[in-house]
Parts: C-alpha cells; structure tokens; sequence
C-alpha cells in the first residue's frame, strides 16, 4: 500500500510539473499572442537616443516596481528593430493575421534609411530642448517642477496610443485635427461596420475633437486610480513621444482668424464679447455671432493682443487651448519627446515621424490645401499692435520661442 501511495504522489507532482514547464514554455512561445487580450499592448520601440534616467525610479516602492516589472513584460515582447526577423507569411496564414491584427504584421520594413538631413534636424531640435530646460535664462513658471507635481488636468493634451506605443501631445492650430485623426486610426477606435476605419479625412470634424475619442492621461485616474502616475510615467519611458509646433507669433495670428474672423458662436460669447466691452467700448455687444457679423463688429488683432496681455485674462482662467503657450500644454521640461516637428517643414515631418512609428504603411498624413497663415503676413498683422503691446507680447510667449527655436522676431519687435 505504500509504494502505491507513494507512486500517487509522484504521478500528481510529476503532473504539475509538467503543467508548470508547460505554462512557462506557451509564455515565451505566446508572447505575441498574449499581448493581443492585455489591455496594453506593445509599442514599437525605437532605440531612444541618450536613454534618458528619469529620478523616480530609484524612489519607487518595491510593489511598485513589481508592477513595473509586470507591465514591462507587455511593453517588451521584441526589441522592435528594423532587423527584426519577419514572420514569413503564407495567404493561410496572412487570411488569420488580418483576422486577429497582430500590429507586428503591419511594420513596414525601410530599405533606404531616412534622410541624414531629417535625422540631424530631429537631434538638434531635442538637444536645443534639452539645452532650453537646463538654461536658467529660460524662465517659466513650473518648469522646474517634477512630472509626479504636474496636476492631473494639465495632462489632458496627452493622447496615448496602446496599441502602437505612442503618445501625442496635441497643440491647437498646428495641425491639431490631422493628428488626432490618425491617432484615431492608429487606435482603431473608430469602427465602419466593425473594420476599423483606415482614412484619416473621413472622420467628421466634430468627431475628431470629441475628447471621447480620444484616450488622454488626464483619463488614467478613473480607470487606474492611484497607479495612474506611476503607469503614466512608465508609458512616458517606453512610448514614443512628439508633438507638433509652429512659430507662436504666426499660432496667434492663426487662432484670431480662426476663432474670431469666422462665425463661432462659443467663440464669440465666451471670448469677443469680452473683448468688445472691455477694449472696444461696446458696453452691450451684439447678443450673438450672428449679429455681430450683420453689423460688422468684431474684435480687432489689437483687441485680442491686449486680452492676452490683460492681467485680468488669466485671473478669471488660464488660456483657452488655442492660445496656451506650448510649454504650458505639452511640459517639455518634463517630458522627454522623442519627436518634435514643426508645422513650417509638415510634409518631410510627417513622412518622417510616420516612418519611425512605423505606420507610415498604415496611415498617410492628409495634405492640407487649405491657405495657412503664413509668416510673411506677419509684419502686417501686428502693423495695428502698438510696439510696446508686441514685447510684452513677445515676453509671454518667450519660452514658446526658445524652446522650440523660432528666432525672436526683431523686425516686428525693434521699430
Ligand atoms: C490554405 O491552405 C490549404 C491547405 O494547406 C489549401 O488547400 C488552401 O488552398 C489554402 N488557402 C489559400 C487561400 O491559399
Ligand atoms: C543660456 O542662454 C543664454 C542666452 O541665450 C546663453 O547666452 C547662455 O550661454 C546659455 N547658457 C548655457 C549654460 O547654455
Ligand atoms: C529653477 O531652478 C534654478 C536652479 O536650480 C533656479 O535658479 C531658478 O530660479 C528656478 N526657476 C524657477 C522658475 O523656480
Ligand atoms: C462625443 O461623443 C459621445 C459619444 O460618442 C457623445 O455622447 C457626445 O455627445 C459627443 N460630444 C460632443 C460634444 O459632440
Ligand atoms: C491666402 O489668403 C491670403 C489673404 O487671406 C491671400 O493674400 C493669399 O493670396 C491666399 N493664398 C492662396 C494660395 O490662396
């Protein structure tokens, strides 16, 4: 009776280890497969140039690296080189893959490098940001702060991309709609009768800057509670970075034409009519955009220039998106972007940075037909802002200017 018992007990240990070589082994063969039911999945992960060595970890509780740890494992199936082996693919198999979209299938494999010229353009627009963040002549307020200190509402202009491991800081007027629509595709959030939509111009505008489309860091406190900044932070490492900047002077011009030489009605009443009464001696403005382009009123260039500088503005609340400065939406001192592009130089930007998310098969940056404001109408612009409303002006919007390289503009500022 007893070798029988005994040879039970080794049937059931020799069983579970058997189980457990098993379980182990689908872990590593299954990798790729596992990642598709997690809710983050992996990001491409192209090599960052100097890894840059945030402080938090080396104070990270201990669970929390294990957690760390956890998600480390989704975020790291493969390297993500270029050289990456390719999965040999048969129309079997191909017919499978586009059933369950593996997003490894779609990376497209570069045989030219991109253009040395881009690749120098991209690291000397990240050091002069770093050069900018370690400068002390460069002053802001929060720029000296740490990420974990930024409050939650400031983070709202994140948008992450789990499934291709990206995050877009989003700054309006720099072709802000364009963006959010392939981070739209990207995040195949978007169904046509349950095939992700893959064409960028087709999603409506209004649909475009519906914030629930969109998956932003300020939304991580409902759905992660206290781990959200510590996830946050782990996705910030992991992820791809970029945002997208344009000459601040020329970003002004652009929202006042936008916002206050077209019908806005929310516009209008939330902002003109302020400006009416406060610098255009309008104590009772037209009730509605309507009116106000019936009779012909509306505020000047000059009238917007000077809300902006009115102390009183940002008592009442901070700037509206479309004016903020860049550094106060996208935190560049704290956020290490691996991307930054300019909206002078879109189309080589977009072709690049498409590229090195490697999506540049699965999207196509939409070419813009529209008539952008340009710099060269600047000088007109501001011919009716009196000189000393442009420094102040130019002091507000000093950081925006040295940090992402625009030249002080001192033909409209020296007269
Ligand atoms: C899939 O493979 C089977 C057998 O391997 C073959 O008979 C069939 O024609 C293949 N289907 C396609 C679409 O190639
Ligand atoms: C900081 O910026 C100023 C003004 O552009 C420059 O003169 C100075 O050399 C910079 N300091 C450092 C340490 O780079
Ligand atoms: C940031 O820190 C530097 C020194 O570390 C200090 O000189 C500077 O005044 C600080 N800036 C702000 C805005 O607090
Ligand atoms: C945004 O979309 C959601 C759901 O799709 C909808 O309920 C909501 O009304 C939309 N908001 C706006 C401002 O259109
Ligand atoms: C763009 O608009 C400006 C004035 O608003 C006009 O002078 C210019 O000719 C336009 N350019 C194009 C290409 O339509």
């Amino acid at each position: 009776m007893g070798t029988s018992r005994m040879f039970r007990i080794f049937v059931v240990l020799g069983s579970a280890f058997m189980i457990l070589l098993i379980i182990i082994y689908w872990d590593d063969v299954g990798a790729s497969h596992l990642y598709l039911h997690t809710p983050v999945s992996p990001g491409p992960k192209i090599p960052h140039p100097p890894p840059q060595q945030r402080p938090h970890t080396s104070r990270t509780p201990s669970f929390l690296s294990d957690i760390d740890a956890f998600v480390n494992q989704f975020l790291e199936p493969g390297t993500g080189e270029p050289t990456d082996p390719v999965p040999v693919e048969t129309s079997n198999q191909s017919e499978k893959a586009e059933e369950r979209y593996i997003p490894r299938r779609e990376w497209k494999i570069h045989v030219t490098p991109v253009a040395a010229e881009l690749r120098e353009r991209q690291e000397q627009r990240r050091r002069l940001l770093q050069e900018m963040c370690a400068n002390d002549s460069v002053v802001f307020r929060g720029k000296n702060r740490s990420f974990d200190d930024i409050p939650n509402k400031e983070l709202d202009h994140l948008i992450v991309d789990d499934r291709h491991g990206i995050i877009y800081c989003y700054v309006p007027k720099v072709a802000c709609s364009n963006w959010k629509r392939i981070m739209i595709i990207l995040s195949e959030s978007l169904l046509h009768d349950g095939v992700p939509e893959r064409d960028p111009l087709s999603i409506p505008r209004d649909l475009v800057h519906n914030s629930s489309m969109h998956f932003t860091f300020n939304k991580f406190w409902k759905r992660y509670g206290k781990f959200a900044k510590h996830l946050m932070k782990v996705k910030l490492k992991k992820y791809t970075k970029f945002l997208f900047v344009r000459d601040p002077f020329v970003r002004l011009i652009s929202a006042y034409r936008n916002k206050f030489e077209m019908r806005n009605e929310d516009f209008y009443r939330r902002f003109a009519q302020v400006m009416l009464r406060r610098y255009a001696n309008q104590p009772t403005p037209p009730a509605s955009v309507d009116e106000a382009f019936a009779v012909g009123v509306h505020p000047t260039f000059s009238h917007f220039i000077q809300y902006l500088l009115d102390p009183q503005t940002e008592k009442e609340m901070p700037f509206n998106e479309h004016w903020r400065q860049v550094y106060r939406l996208c935190h560049p001192c704290q956020i290490d972007y691996d991307f930054v592009g300019h909206l002078e130089t879109a189309e080589e930007d977009a072709e690049h940075l498409l590229r090195q998310l490697r999506v540049d098969n699965v999207v196509e940056f939409p070419t813009s037909n529209r008539n952008l404001t340009s710099s060269s109408w600047e000088a007109d612009w501001f011919s009716t802002v009196p000189v000393e409303a442009r420094r102040e002006l130019y002091k507000l919007y000093e950081p925006d200017f040295r940090l992402f390289g625009y030249d002080r503009p001192d033909s409209i500022l020296n007269e």
